[in-house]
């Protein structure tokens, strides 16, 4: 496959060379057990967005790990918030990639789940009317769906009146939607860390300061600070950095295990 700002891995061993697609979808990979990934972009002074977006923080080489890791993934984990600001389209990837699927044995798109409490969500958003599989979307007992919703998406409950995040994930995972990706935002983000449910960060840092005012990637109440070692360290021509940070495999609590203490 042709590729644009060559990508090079200069951290834990150097690979002299630009990266191509087989082996960053390598370098990535899936896990071998349930497996949450959640990948943002933000500026080198830690700023989430750019005039109020992450496009302006994401160029050609951010886009195509972002690419990428929806290809590998199940299930595609997003906050409504991200969802209605960001103005999610349907789930969408290249002939190659859906044939990569097909040859690793996989559905040909992720499913696309999305976590609200309130449920103000739009049925006719083309994420939910265009989805190529029904997507599915995370909330609790209490939450009244606006019409047209349960048309377009699998409602599912956890938790009465809050959205209990292990719960969800172990029905995901119920679901066969093991290997999830989540794209934010940072409120479900630092819920989803709060929880301990985290097992890889992917970050992008952009060579720009943002400046004050723009959140971090992640929000919320405070938490636990946890260890999260670092895996790989690339670097795009344009100077871009691509972090991979995972926990050790036996760290992972169980699937659907209470979250720690
Ligand atoms: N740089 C990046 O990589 C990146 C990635 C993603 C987003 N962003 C940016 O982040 C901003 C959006 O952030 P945000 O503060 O709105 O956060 P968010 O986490 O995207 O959305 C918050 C909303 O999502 C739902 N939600 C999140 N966590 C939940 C939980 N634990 N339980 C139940 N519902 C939950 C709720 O929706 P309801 O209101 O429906 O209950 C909540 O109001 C946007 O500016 C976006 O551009 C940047």
């Amino acid at each position: 496959m042709t590729v644009g700002t060559p990508i090079e891995r200069i951290w834990p061993a150097p690979v002299t060379g630009a990266l191509t697609d087989p082996q960053l979808t390598a370098l990535y990979g899936r896990a071998d057990r349930p497996h949450l990934r959640v990948n943002f972009v933000a500026s080198a002074d830690g700023a989430v967005t750019l005039d109020g977006y992450s496009a302006g923080l994401s160029g050609e080489p951010d886009k195509r790990v972002f690419g990428l890791l929806r290809m590998l993934c199940d299930g595609l984990v997003v906050a409504a918030g991200t969802l209605r600001h960001e103005g999610y389209r349907a789930v969408r990837l290249s002939p190659e990639r859906r044939a990569w699927r097909r040859e690793q044995g996989l559905a040909e798109y992720p499913t696309l789940v999305v976590v609200s409490g309130s449920l103000d969500l739009d049925p006719a958003q083309a994420a939910f009317a265009d989805a190529p599989v029904r997507p599915v979307v995370l909330t609790h007992a209490d939450a009244v769906p606006p019409p047209g919703l349960t048309d377009v998406a699998d409602v599912v409950r956890c938790g009465t009146d809050r959205v209990d995040l292990a719960a969800g994930l172990a029905e995901l995972r119920r679901r066969g939607l093991d290997q999830l990706l989540c794209e934010g935002g940072p409120h479900l983000f630092g819920a989803l860390t709060a929880a301990d449910l985290v097992d890889e960060l992917c970050l992008t840092v952009a060579p720009l300061l943002a400046g004050a005012g723009p959140g971090r990637i992640t929000a919320g109440d405070a938490g636990v600070p946890r260890h999260l070692p670092l895996r790989h360290v690339l670097v795009a021509a344009d100077g871009v950095l691509m972090l991979r940070y995972a926990r050790d495999p036996a760290e992972t609590p169980p699937a659907g295990a209470a979250p720690a203490a």
